[in-house]
C-alpha cells in the first residue's frame, strides 16, 4: 500500500495544502467532466452520484488513478496521468468538503 502511494506521488503533483489543490482550474474541471462522461458515467452515473457503481463525488486524483487500475468489481480503465488529474478535479468540484478531508488525510499520511 505504502509503495503504491509513493509511486502515485511521483506521477501526480503533490499539493502543499488542500486549499491549493481545491483552487481548481475551470478548463481542467471541464476536461475532466468530458473524460468522466466517456469512461466512467456508464457505471457511476452522469453526475457521479452512483448508479450500478457507488457515488464517488469528492474523490481525489490519487483515488481516480488507483481505481482506474481496477478493483474488485471495477474493471481497469486506461487513463493517463493527465486524464486522472482532470477527472479528479471534476469530482472534487462536485463535493469540495469531502475532497478537502481526503486531501488533508492524504497529506497527513505522506508526512
Ligand atoms: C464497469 C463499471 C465501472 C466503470 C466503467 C467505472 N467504475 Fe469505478 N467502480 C465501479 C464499481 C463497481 C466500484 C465499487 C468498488 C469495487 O470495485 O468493489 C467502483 C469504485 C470506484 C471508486 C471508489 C474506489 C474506492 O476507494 O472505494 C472510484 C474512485 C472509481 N470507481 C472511479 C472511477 C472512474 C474515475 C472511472 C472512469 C475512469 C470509473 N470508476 C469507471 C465500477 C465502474
Amino acid at each position: 500500500m505504502r509503495s503504491i502511494l509513493l509511486s502515485l506521488s511521483l506521477v501526480l503533483p503533490v499539493h502543499a495544502t488542500a486549499e491549493e489543490a481545491l483552487a481548481l482550474d475551470p478548463s481542467l474541471v471541464q476536461a475532466g467532466a468530458g473524460h468522466f462522461a466517456d469512461s466512467c458515467a456508464s457505471c457511476h452515473g452522469a453526475e457521479a452520484g452512483g448508479s450500478s457503481a457507488p457515488d464517488i463525488r469528492g474523490a481525489i486524483p490519487s483515488e481516480v488513478a488507483r481505481a482506474a487500475r481496477g478493483m474488485d468489481q471495477m474493471p481497469p480503465v486506461a487513463l493517463d496521468a493527465g486524464q486522472a488529474e482532470a477527472i479528479g478535479a471534476w469530482l472534487m468540484s462536485l463535493d469540495p468538503d469531502v475532497a478537502r478531508i481526503k486531501l488533508d488525510f492524504e497529506a497527513a499520511r505522506a508526512r
